[in-house]
């Protein structure tokens, strides 16, 4: 999906590097106004082609006084002010508006972090309008600078309660600034003030939905890939790949080849279950290889996490080669284009902003590793989800008919269950417990009615033997554990605190039914520090 082919009214987000810059794109995507967020140093070039109505300065780490302080190109006040654009600033960003436009920002005298109460200053100002002066609220500042003399023709709105800048505004030349960040919850009124600026001020219109998305997305494909062309796709059996997959055969029909590949690290009759929803329910055509066999014998005696991590990836692209030169021989031409299910936070991830101190470097979703692939192939790529967030893809896969339950399962890594063995995947029966284990306690969580409480939710199998007592008989078997965590991207994660009883049903159900299973753990830690899986 290329920006430009979705309908005007673009809110461009020029990102200074505030950890909250991508909650402002999703806060106004809310409001069903479409945002995209780009590098704050962006050129005047790709701005202006982009065509904002709005454009929002995000906040950032920078002092507007440092020597490798970032900012909008040159020519830039020239570009909005031409045409009619309309800017914020947000923390920096308001920084940024006022000594570039001839202001003054100093070291503030107090620093304001947290919480803090602002008072509407003046009845005029458009960002509070309808408020009358004294009007209190609680926001959210992080700055140590601040905005000491305005540009001319600017005026200040709201002051903190210690007499500091908390929003300025110049309506006739379109530009405002809010010093801090009304992005967050602990901005009450912050939501508001957003939406009162884009819709009343900017007059903006709220018209962004998915099932545009979906119209536009498939004219782009339709565009893009010529009549006689075919385009692969490998399914993972996750929401992002299949969301993707359904959207290209909607687009092209038969043209599409997907390929599903049973790596031999799979769950509990996973490849009978994803097969049948892409074959029953969503109608894509889907070769399934069942490669168990090669990856495992690889595999063998390999303990090395990344190791093992790199042979799955190896074996993964010699299959997926082997599958696309069968389709070219059975089509007597080579196939154009391949899919993939990137989303928008792993572009961003891959387009870090200015002062992080990470490079820019698009790289592609790794998970499938088909990175490496391309090299004799040169497939294109197609990455219809690339500007949508993992929400955004449930809501377009309920559009497509992609089942509910499927669209809410939880992420699955793509070196699979070998991630969950520590270890050599192939010792004893590991796998073959862990699929029991996890199958039971996956189960237990859906008849619990949580299932969608949970980010991730899985069993490890713990290559330790320990003594139990079952039956009259000692044993020497394993112990197995269970992960459950809360998350909201994956990156940082909480532990689930699930009911005593839940875990004594869970925990007595694995060891009565499980072979070679006579203790269940707990894991307990959140990440940091551990991480989610236990490889
Ligand atoms: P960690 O363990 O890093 O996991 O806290 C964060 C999220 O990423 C998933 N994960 C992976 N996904 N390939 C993947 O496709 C991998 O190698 C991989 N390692 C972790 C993990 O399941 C969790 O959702």
């Amino acid at each position: 999906m290329e920006p430009q082919a979705l309908k005007s009214n673009i809110v461009l987000i020029l990102d200074y590097g505030s950890q909250y810059t991508h909650l402002i794109t999703r806060r106004i995507r809310s409001l069903s106004i479409f945002s995209l967020c780009i590098s704050g140093t962006s050129s005047l070039k790709t701005i202006t082609e982009l065509n904002p109505s709005v454009i929002i300065l995000s906040g950032g780490p920078h002092s507007v006084h440092s020597p490798d302080a970032p900012s909008f190109p040159d020519g830039f006040v020239d570009y909005v002010e031409k045409n009619g654009v309309f800017v914020l600033g947000i923390c920096y960003g308001l920084q940024l508006i006022v000594q570039k436009l001839g202001g003054k920002v100093a070291i503030g005298e107090k620093q304001e972090y947290g919480r803090m109460v602002i008072e509407v200053v003046k009845g005029s100002g458009e960002l509070f309008s309808g408020k009358i002066v004294g009007d209190k609220q609680v926001v959210w500042m992080s700055h140590g600078d601040e905005a000491v003399s305005l540009p001319e023709g600017f005026e200040v709105v709201a002051r903190s309660e210690q007499g500091a800048v908390a929003a300025v505004e110049n309506h006739h030349r379109r530009f405002y600034g809010l010093q801090y960040h009304p992005e967050v919850t602990h901005s009450p009124k912050g939501m508001e003030t957003l939406r009162h600026f884009l819709l009343d001020i900017c007059g903006v219109e709220a018209g962004w939905k998915m099932e545009d998305v979906l119209e536009e997305e498939i004219k782009v494909i339709r565009g893009m890939v010529g009549t006689q062309d075919h385009v692969i796709c490998a399914l993972s059996g996750g929401v992002d790949s299949t969301v993707a997959a359904t959207l290209v055969y909607k687009a092209i029909g038969e043209r599409l080849h997907c390929v599903f590949v049973d790596n031999g690290l799979l769950r509990y009759k996973e490849q009978e279950r994803v097969m049948e929803t892409f074959e029953k329910d969503l109608h894509l055509p889907v070769t399934c290889v069942d490669a168990s066999v090669q990856f495992l014998s690889e595999l063998k005696g390999v303990t090395d996490p990344e190791k093992k991590r790199k042979i799955i990836g190896k074996e993964f692209i010699s299959v997926f080669d082997a599958f696309a030169h069968d389709l070219e021989q059975k089509l007597g031409k080579k196939p154009t284009y391949l899919v993939q299910g990137t989303l928008y936070p792993d572009v961003i991830e891959s387009c870090p902003p200015p002062g992080s101190g990470k490079t820019h470097s698009h790289t592609i979703k790794s998970h499938h590793n088909v990175g490496g692939l391309t090299k004799d192939m040169k497939l294109k790529l197609i990455e219809p989800l690339k500007l949508l967030f993992k929400d955004e893809v449930r809501e377009l896969g309920k559009i497509l008919d992609v089942p509910v339950s499927f669209l809410k399962r939880h992420p699955f890594p793509g070196p699979g269950l070998a991630v969950r063995i520590p270890g050599d995947v192939n010792q004893g029966n590991a796998l073959d417990i862990l699929r029991q284990v996890d199958e039971i306690f996956i189960q237990a969580i859906k008849d619990a009615g949580i299932y969608d409480q949970i980010w991730q939710a899985f069993a490890v199998f713990l290559p330790v033997k320990t003594t139990g007592v079952q039956g009259d008989q000692r044993t020497h078997s394993n112990a197995v554990a269970l992960r459950a965590v809360t998350s909201q991207d994956g990156m940082t994660a909480d532990w689930y605190y699930f009911e005593h009883k839940f875990l004594d049903d869970v925990s007595r159900k694995i060891c009565n039914s499980v072979r070679g299973v006579n203790r269940v753990c707990l894991d307990i830690t959140s990440k940091p520090p551990s991480t989610i899986e236990w490889e």
